[in-house]
């Protein structure tokens, strides 16, 4: 037996739990449960995040302080969770003495180790508020394009990055007042002092080939000192021995990680350096999106190591949810909340539509509502549960609820189904839940044919005993899939268990040799999706779109990059200045404009901007980038003769262009 402490990373305390923080948190808790089945002692554990500046944002809008927004977040994450079966062994709060105490520990060890250092910078005050400015509390004029009111972290127009500083006219985002500039000192980590460690770490904790990818480009570019403080007033753990200093949120955040389990293990009577302390033989696996990979993969294994705790085994990472195809949306109606998603449709179809994506790699998986009907009602509904509920009701019915024994030895089912546990397990121990799930259908499939022609209704009249053989047979079939699918949907597996009378399904109960005391037909396991229901949820979570549209799902960092090209390859791209000459929409395209942009000559293109120019006529005169050497591709709409450069913005307001300064001539190359 091994000891597993898995977490899913710790959502904002500000904002609502949603369907895309769940395809963590299915993947983690399948994972967590599928370790349990196999006997192994599991921990899982999470909390909310609750510091910073987002939620003192947020609480100031709402009118409540800081710590109420906390607290009614940690009612609304835990009910949504629990309604989902999320199994946690501790949901707990970063925004506890535990965390404050643990945090003060790595901080002094950082410390203590000479890797903490100060600097000075100037940045953006507000006199009359009394304190320094986050970048998102200041607004100005982009500096680049020119564009007015623009967050001061970066342009939503252009997308350039920059300081709060660099801002034309910044005023701050509360009073509209101008701030000034004031030196305040920060402290920060020292992170290339670790470059040795993590190249140690890396190659064991980053197992995912696409993931360790992006760690490896990073360590080669060279580690920058971390910035670990904020000034006061921030929402957040004081830093012991400063004034006015708190450590930023990303300091504290997964410390809650080892906060959550010495909670836990104060609450039983254990020690959390059982599994914290580096000679721990427990294995540590942390579940996170692919947007928080540097946090989980570089700080955090540094800090560890640091203050002689154990480095994580594994960080686990996963791609982004979009619905039909596109970024969840408020107006869409695609941003589903967990809360709204459970008031229309059974959380259990969720989990199993999101099983049959899972994989063990980075890519971004899509909700497709028409798919997830169909999936969930073929793939479950209609094969392991309908075989489920059958064979447990002919057996009720026709034999008083009892099973005989039955040959294994060459049984045309029992070796497919005693070749699916240890394929299952080798699937899953590798974190493919998509194809431990598409076995488990596969499976269903063999079961519910053998069950059809077996035909033991037509059998019973001529030979009772045949029949009842197959049914025990068809029975033992039926408890294997319903045990491999309890870490999926344990609520199905729940249901199942009940009407052959075992508490929890085991891997004992997926032997031929076992068998129950009594049969009953099960109410009801599962029904199938209701499209109609699906539509109340898109029809539920329409928003009208609001001012600050920034939906609630931070926008991915990781972009997959692309293999390597070669000089020759990108030679080979004719990069010219165009000017827009003429901007229309497109009849009967929804993402597309039509554009006439002169390079010299004037060629026809058509773009997916749409969205993010309801008013195309702003393009006209506009100096863009276009591929000049794009061989012609023919459309639904005609032939476009070249390509934009584009940029997708962090938001939800679609393909922008990439605009260059108007001076530019049109026509010539870019270098
Ligand atoms: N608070 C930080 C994590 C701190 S861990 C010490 C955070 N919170 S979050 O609420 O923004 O996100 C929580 C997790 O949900 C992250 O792993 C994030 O990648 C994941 N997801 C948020 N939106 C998501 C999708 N749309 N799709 C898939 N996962 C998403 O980051
Ligand atoms: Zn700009």
């Amino acid at each position: 037996m091994s000891r597993v402490l898995i977490t899913s990373a710790l959502p904002y305390a500000n904002g609502p739990i949603h369907i895309g923080h769940l395809v963590e948190h299915v993947q983690t808790d399948v994972w967590a449960r599928f370790r349990r089945l196999m006997g192994d002692e599991v921990l899982h554990l999470c909390a909310d995040d609750t510091h910073g500046t987002g939620i003192e944002l947020n609480a100031r809008k709402e009118g409540i302080t800081p710590e109420e927004l906390v607290a009614r977040s940690q009612r609304e994450h835990e009910r949504d969770f629990a309604a989902f079966g999320i199994n946690f062994d501790s949901y707990y709060t970063t925004n506890s003495p535990e965390n404050q105490e643990l945090a003060n520990l790595i901080y002094h060890a950082l410390k203590d180790g000479g890797h903490i250092e100060r600097k000075s910078s100037m940045q953006m005050y507000s006199e009359s508020l009394g304190r320094f400015l986050p970048d998102r509390w200041v607004k100005g004029t982009c500096p680049k394009c020119g564009t007015p009111d623009q967050y001061g972290d970066q342009c939503g127009n252009c997308n350039t990055t920059y300081e709060p500083a660099d801002l034309i006219n910044p005023v701050d985002a509360i009073e509209g007042k101008t701030p000034v500039l004031r030196e305040t000192e920060q402290l920060y980590v020292r992170l290339a002092d670790f470059v040795g460690e993590l190249e140690r770490w890396v190659p064991e904790g980053v197992p995912q080939p696409a993931v360790r990818n992006f760690v490896d480009r990073w360590m080669e570019a060279g580690l920058a000192d971390w910035c670990i403080s904020r000034d006061a007033p921030y929402f957040g753990f004081e830093i012991p021995g400063e004034t006015g200093k708190y450590f930023y949120v990303w300091l504290d955040a997964p410390v809650g990680y080892i906060a959550t389990t010495k909670q836990l293990c104060d609450a039983r009577g254990m020690n959390w350096r059982d599994w914290w302390d580096a000679g721990s033989d427990a294995e540590i696996v942390h579940v996170i999106g692919k947007d928080i990979v540097y946090f989980h993969t570089l700080f955090w294994p540094a800090m560890l190591h640091a203050a002689g705790l154990k480095q994580p085994s594994r960080v686990q990472a996963h791609g982004f949810l979009t619905v039909a195809g596109e970024k969840m949306s408020k107006s869409r109606g695609t941003f589903i909340r967990a809360e709204v998603w459970a008031e229309h449709l059974d959380p259990s179809y969720l989990r199993f539509y999101y099983a049959t994506k899972l994989g063990n790699g980075i890519d971004d998986m899509d909700l497709n509502l028409e798919d997830f009907v169909n999936r969930v009602n073929s793939d479950l509904v209609n094969n392991a549960v309908n075989l489920a509920s059958r064979v447990t009701k002919f057996i009720a019915a026709r034999f008083d609820g009892q099973v005989c024994d039955f040959e294994t030895a060459n049984h045309p089912l029992c070796d497919d189904v005693a070749s699916a546990v240890d394929q299952y397990r080798a699937l899953m121990q590798d974190w493919d839940i998509r194809g431990a799930t598409r076995l488990i259908a596969e499976l269903g499939d063999k079961v519910n044919t053998y069950f059809q022609e077996a035909a033991p209704w037509a059998l019973i009249k001529t030979d009772p005993a045949a029949a009842q053989e197959c049914c025990s047979a068809a029975l033992h079939a039926a408890t294997v899939l319903m045990t491999l699918l309890s870490p999926i949907v344990p609520d199905v597996a729940a249901k199942y268990a009940d009407a052959i009378g075992v508490d929890v399904l085991g891997l004992e109960h997926t032997s031929p040799a076992w068998r129950p005391a009594l049969v009953a037909a099960p109410d009801s396991i599962i029904s199938r999706v209701q499209p109609a229901a699906v539509d109340a949820v898109i029809e539920a979570s329409k928003q009208a779109p609001t001012d600050d549209a920034v939906d609630d799902t931070s926008s991915a960092d990781l972009e997959a990059i692309k293999p390597e090209i070669s000089f020759d390859d990108f030679s080979k791209v004719d990069l010219r200045i165009g000017k827009v000459v003429s901007a229309s929409e497109v009849e009967g395209a929804r993402k597309l404009l039509q554009l006439t942009v002169d390079i010299g000559r004037e060629i026809n293109v058509f773009a997916g901007i749409r969205q993010a120019y309801p008013d195309p006529a702003v393009l006209v005169g506009a100096s863009v980038v276009v591929v000049a050497n794009l061989a012609p591709r023919k459309m639904r709409f005609g032939v476009s003769e070249g390509m934009l450069l584009a940029t997708s913005a962090a938001d939800d307001s679609g393909l922008q262009l990439v605009q260059v300064d108007p001076s530019a001539l049109a026509g010539w190359t870019v270098r």
